[in-house]
């Protein structure tokens, strides 16, 4: 994949070194100013691609829309990206049969046009679903028939563009346990296996993962996880890799030991591993505002040496890039800065830690 990646990313080096520092503002002939690629000279895709592996963000389908500030950074900082929700159950299929990728095509186009890699994300979840998931009384029969057609729906949509998918996510608990939600209530434990062989049939050169949270380091969780995907390779599922989330924050985050142990077990699985959706919550830590910019700044660094330290550590991704759209103040409801670069898009601390890592 590494070198796959290089050839790739050859290509597009000449497109990066004539990115403009300038755009045209959407809704006037007045020609916005933007700031040069915030690094500098290098940007982090670049230095990524000669570490051999790819930077990338969530993207916020309406911030990539309407903000050109947004759009520039994303195009001219990171090599991949996944679509934050657009490609989730209850946007791809929202009625029965009815699918709709209108804004994930979008999202997709602008990946191609900035060449860009996608991770798909996510088939099967126990959250994001319509209701006529949810309020449904289906039998096993006809909700795994219901899986089978949306898995081999957006796969076979995204056959050409998408070559990466979070097949399944989040279907461990915290303590270890399967988690409970309709698949497995209705469906039954085998339904990871069965969604992984489907988006294989749907397209057999895909790289399907794995995805989860709190399991980037050693402990229950991530044995679990470990102890599922053993399992899978056993029973010939057609697993590629595991997605780390990594969602730490200042004052809760695994040791580099740790991420570099854990990632190294499930490599000499024959698994590739890729940190997924990376961001650093701030706001339950008591330091001074500038501390917790350097403590931010250290985790991603560390975070950042842990993959490329494992050579089946193929790809960086963070939950978006600026502080200005990240899902943690919606979701924790308190004031954050979980992001590398600020609300006003202007490289944090963390940024350069990044920078750093890949130097
Ligand atoms: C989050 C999005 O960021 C939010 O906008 C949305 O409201 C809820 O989902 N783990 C995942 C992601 O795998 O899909 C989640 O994304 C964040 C946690």
């Amino acid at each position: 994949m590494k070198r796959t990646l290089g050839i790739v990313f050859s290509f597009l080096l000449l497109f990066t070194a004539c990115s403009s520092t300038t755009v045209q503002n959407s809704s006037s002939t007045e020609v916005a100013s933007i700031p040069t690629p915030p690094g500098g000279v290098t940007a982090l895709r670049d230095l990524a691609q000669k570490r051999g592996i790819a930077i990338g963000a969530a993207v916020d389908y309406n911030a990539l829309q309407n903000e050109p500030q947004y759009a520039y950074v994303l195009g001219s900082e990171f090599n991949i990206l996944t679509p934050e929700n657009m490609m989730k159950f209850d946007a791809t299929e929202p009625e029965p049969n009815v699918f709709n990728f209108v804004p994930a095509d979008a999202i997709v186009k602008f990946a191609q046009q900035h060449h860009m890699l996608v991770r798909g994300h996510t088939l099967v979840w126990y959250n994001a679903l319509p209701t006529w998931i949810t309020s449904g009384t289906f039998s096993r029969d006809q909700l795994m028939a219901i899986l089978k057609q949306h898995i081999m729906t957006e796969v076979s949509h995204y056959r050409s563009t998408v070559n990466i998918w979070d097949v399944v996510n989040e279907a461990i608990a915290d303590n270890g346990s399967l988690r409970q939600s309709i698949w497995e209530r209705v469906i039954g434990p085998d339904y990871l296996d069965m969604a992984f062989r489907w988006a294989h049939e749907a397209n057999p050169q895909a790289h399907l993962f794995y995805n989860d949270y709190a399991g980037e380091g050693l402990g229950t969780k991530s044995d679990a996880i470990y102890n599922l995907v053993k399992g899978m390779l056993q029973r010939g599922v057609p697993i590629y890799g595991v997605g780390l989330q990594m969602h730490v924050s200042t004052r809760y985050y695994p040791s580099t030991q740790e991420v570099i142990a854990n990632m190294q077990r499930l490599a000499a699985l024959g698994l590739k591993v890729q940190i997924t959706e990376m961001d650093v919550k701030t706001q339950d830590d008591p330091n001074p505002p500038a501390q917790r910019l350097q403590d931010e700044a250290q985790i991603y660094h560390a975070a950042m040496i842990a993959c490329l330290a494992v050579k089946a550590c193929e790809a960086f991704v963070m939950w978006g890039f600026t502080d200005k759209h990240s899902w943690i103040p919606i979701f924790t409801g308190h004031a954050d800065a979980p992001l590398i670069f600020d609300t006003n898009y202007q490289p944090k601390p963390a940024f350069f830690a990044l920078q750093q890592a890949l130097k």
